[in-house]
């Protein structure tokens, strides 16, 4: 395949973008989208230009650091699939295909297509630690939990980080994000010494790292490569009301 490529170019958080034009050949339909970023870096390492910068890790979607914009959509058109899990097999010969960085206040442009997303680690350490020695996995499998009540933790769980719902979000907003994290540990009996203090601590740090509130557009819940419920945001708000409500352990 023949493409053309409309990629962010940014040189710092300070600098001004643009979109730059690149064209990508003999693209296989067999690579994945970083793979195909890759091939066209090497060119332009070859041409002595600067590469495109573009943030991954595990590759197989489960560590949610790839946070690229394909087409205007976080993570691109696959639904349920994060941007290292696409193919280029999804697009066609001539395609025009614009790439582009998360979008939030929250999630200063470092460099190109990577953004500092420390803003999530803040808002995870603000909901501190679980104090009960949850054990093992055979002291785990000891505790009786209704399979629908576990199901929905692992569920939650599941949430990698990536902020696509953040970058979706026309309000920026964090709150599917902390919506997984705060039903992950509430529903679970493990989760419930710190209930209270926890989802109180989240919502402060996200509101404090400058992310918007929820108009319940369920842009977030689209886009999710992990499929995280858009009701864990409603138990989230429970789950604050009554923290506010009855502050305490
Ligand atoms: S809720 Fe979904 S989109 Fe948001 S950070 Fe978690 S995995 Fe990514
Ligand atoms: S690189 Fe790990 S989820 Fe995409």
């Amino acid at each position: 395949m023949r493409l053309t490529l409309k990629i962010w170019r940014q040189a710092d958080s300070a600098a001004a973008g643009r979109l730059v034009e690149y064209v990508a050949d003999h693209v296989s339909p067999d690579i994945s989208f970083l793979e195909m970023l890759d091939v066209v870096n090497e060119g332009l390492i070859k041409k002595g230009e600067d590469a495109i910068a573009f943030d991954s890790d595990c590759r197989e979607g489960i560590c949610g650091m790839c946070s690229l914009v394909v087409n205007g959509v976080p993570h691109g058109p696959d639904r349920g699939t994060t941007v290292c899990q696409l193919h280029m097999r999804r697009f066609r010969d001539g395609d025009t295909i614009t790439v582009e960085p998360w979008r939030a206040k929250a999630f200063p442009v470092l460099k190109d297509l990577i953004v500092d997303r420390s803003a999530f680690d803040r808002i995870i350490a603000a909901g501190g630690y679980v104090s009960v020695n949850c054990g093992g996995a055979p002291d785990g499998n000891a505790i009786p939990i209704a399979k629908e009540v576990s199901e929905a933790a692992m569920d939650s769980a599941a949430c990698i980080g990536c902020g696509a719902c953040v970058a979706a979000c026309k309000n920026a907003s964090a709150h599917l994000f902390v919506g997984a994290k705060i039903s992950h540990l509430s529903l679970l009996p493990q989760g419930q010494v710190e209930r209270r203090r926890r989802v109180v601590a989240m919502i402060q740090q996200a509101d404090a790292e400058g992310f918007g509130s929820c108009s319940n557009e369920g842009e977030c819940e689209a886009v999710c490569p992990k499929e995280i419920a858009i009701s864990s945001i409603a138990r989230m708000t429970r789950e604050y009301v009554g923290a506010v409500l009855r502050p305490g352990p």
